[in-house]
């Protein structure tokens, strides 16, 4: 059976650390606040102490992290990080997003410590995880992706190829930019239509079946129709990938004025509400006028 390391199990790494156990995977987590790490012992996971104890037991781990100081953190302390473990030819593969500068900087210093680095994120949500079917782009070592595959085939559906360092991450931004302003879209159409009287499902049955639908405005939809306090991206990690936006455009002098609206109505929501909360609730902004 496949051990699989996980470091960082917040929302994203929770989901998909129980879609691999539900799948019969052996997975051995570590989580910054332990209490997170320990709700994955009831579906079967192992907790570890540290990352270097992760690296020590496993071939293959995973690294799913909010902001550059946590990877730098986990991988690169000197007593508890996973290269302090002191292990040849392992597999990191992580699918936090974080900037294709820093991508390319992990891929150098993983492979000075003799550690093969996969740069994976992925894009589908914490639904999209517990069903298997994420979408992911990923760059680096072709022979590490296929020995990364029996374990990337469980929780994604579809796994895009892009050779070089940075590259993966750089597309993944740009998604996550364009989630961004269609979720704020999605969000005026809808606030309009319920002030003008047309019934939630109607709206969505309709706008479904037309050209202006986006998978982003099936998302809200889906928010709206079942209600629910789950996060599944946070306002947090929404203006994380904006700031990651606002970078790539000005590193390629770019003007985003569409990126720049969603960043400022993405602030304003977590300032009025909580920044934890799902990303959907910036619909509250449009639905409050
Ligand atoms: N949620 C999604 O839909 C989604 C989709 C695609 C990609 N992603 C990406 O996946 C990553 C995780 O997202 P998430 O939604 O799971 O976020 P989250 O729920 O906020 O979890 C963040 C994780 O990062 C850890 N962390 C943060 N700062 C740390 C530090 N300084 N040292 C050690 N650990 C630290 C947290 O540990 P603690 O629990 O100790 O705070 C937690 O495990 C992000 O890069 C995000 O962009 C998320």
């Amino acid at each position: 059976m496949i051990k699989v390391g996980w470091l960082g199990t917040g929302v994203l790494g929770a989901a998909i650390v129980k879609r691999l156990l539900e799948c019969g995977l052996e997975v051995v987590v570590y989580n910054r606040t332990v209490e997170k790490a320990r709700e994955l012992e009831a579906f079967g996971a192992q907790v570890a102490t540290s990352p270097r104890e992760v690296a020590a037991t496993c071939e293959i781990l995973f690294l799913c992290v909010k902001g550059e100081a946590a990877a730098e953190s986990l991988l690169f302390d000197e007593d508890q990080g996973v290269t302090a473990a002191g292990r040849r030819g392992i597999c990191v593969v992580d699918t936090s997003t974080v900037s294709p500068d820093f991508a390319v900087s992990l891929h150098e210093r993983l492979r000075q410590a003799d550690l093969h680095y996969l740069e994976a994120p992925v894009s589908g949500g914490r639904e999209g995880a517990l069903k298997g079917t994420m979408g992911m782009v990923i760059a680096g070592e072709q022979s590490a992706v296929d020995a990364a595959r029996p374990v990337l085939d469980r929780f994604t559906a579809k796994l895009h190829y892009v050779g070089a360092p940075g590259k993966a991450q750089l597309i993944k931004v740009l998604n996550n930019l364009a989630e961004s302003i269609n979720l704020l879209a999605a969000s005026e159409v809808i606030a309009i239509g319920l002030k003008a009287g047309i019934d939630l499902s109607t709206l969505h049955t309709a706008l479904s079946s037309m050209r202006g639908y986006s998978t982003y405005m099936g998302v809200l939809f889906e928010r709206m129709l079942a209600p629910s306090d789950t996060v599944s991206t946070s306002l947090a990690v929404r203006l994380k990938d904006l700031g990651l936006a606002h970078s790539v455009a000005d590193q390629y002098d770019v003007s985003i004025p569409m990126g720049a609206l969603a960043q400022q109505l993405f602030k304003l929501a977590a300032q009025q509400q909580d920044p934890e909360v799902d990303q959907t609730k910036c619909v509250q902004l449009l639905l409050e006028q």
